[in-house]
């Protein structure tokens, strides 16, 4: 029978929060000087892997009971050295991901037991907020399933085979989605077991079940690290942010 979003599953915990961190990719987008594919979730970013300053997130969020991290076999040991570095105390399971990201997400979301509520989100987005997280859950909350997005800020169109333009619609309607993507538990799990393919984020397995996904306001510095700009942007980010809050503690002291 397909999941009531209102009610919880027997089981789980209703207070509790769990979240896969997919970072099994191959990077083949971020491509080195010489040309190989870089995995960016390990890449250097203001001391530390990519992959550290995601998973800190979490494990500051109040909201958040258990981490699952899925990693590839490429960077399995690295993660590993990582988490007993961090040592993490919401870290339950390292796990092994996919092909593709819905593999990934699934092979994790089989590690994540006993939460009322899972979220998913992309290892290479570093600069996710706690604050962030607890907005994505209050959201869900109200209707089983919630997203962060952002407005675009370049008009979108649809192209044919050929590089021509076929259509360009209307930009007020389209929004950027991110990740943290929340879920009552037991809807997501329904929405992998239905085996759906093509899947580049969790909603969309979710809406073509039928169900509603409500939108709540990400945030542009919540990107996706893709180029090597986007690791420069990060940067720019987090230690802004790191200023910001030691001028902070000063002024406190
Ligand atoms: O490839 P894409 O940009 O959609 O990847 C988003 C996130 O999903 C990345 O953090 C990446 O490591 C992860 N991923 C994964 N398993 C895959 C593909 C992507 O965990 N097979």
């Amino acid at each position: 029978m397909a999941p009531d979003p209102a009610v919880p599953l027997a089981g789980t915990d209703d207070a509790l929060a769990g979240v896969v961190i997919v970072a099994a990719g191959s990077g083949r987008r971020m491509a080195g000087d010489d040309g190989l594919p870089v995995d960016k979730v390990f890449l250097p970013l203001l001391g530390k892997p990519l992959l550290a300053h995601t998973v800190a997130a979490f494990e500051e969020c109040p909201a958040v009971s258990d981490i699952v991290l899925v990693l590839g076999e490429h960077n399995m040991e690295k993660g590993r050295d990582l988490a007993a570095r961090e040592a993490w105390s919401k870290l339950t399971h390292i796990c092994l991901g996919g092909e593709r990201r819905q593999d990934s997400v699934k092979a994790g979301l089989d590690r994540l037991s006993g939460c009322g509520w899972v979220m998913v989100h992309d290892g290479a987005r570093p600069c996710v907020t706690p604050e962030l997280v607890e907005a994505g859950l209050a959201c869900a909350r109200e209707t089983g399933a919630a997203v962060p997005v952002v407005p675009l800020s370049d008009t979108v169109k649809r192209l044919d085979g050929d590089g021509s333009i076929v259509e360009t619609p209307p930009r007020s309607e389209l929004w950027a989605v991110q990740t943290p993507q929340v879920f009552r538990a037991d809807l997501l799990r329904s929405a992998y077991a239905a085996g759906l393919d093509n899947a580049t984020d969790d909603a969309s397995l979710v809406e073509r079940m039928g169900y509603r996904v409500s939108a709540f306001a990400g945030s542009p510095e919540n990107l996706k690290v893709t180029t090597q700009i986007d690791m420069l942007i990060a940067e720019a980010i987090l230690s802004g942010r790191a200023a910001a809050s030691a001028h902070a503690a000063r002024s406190r002291a």
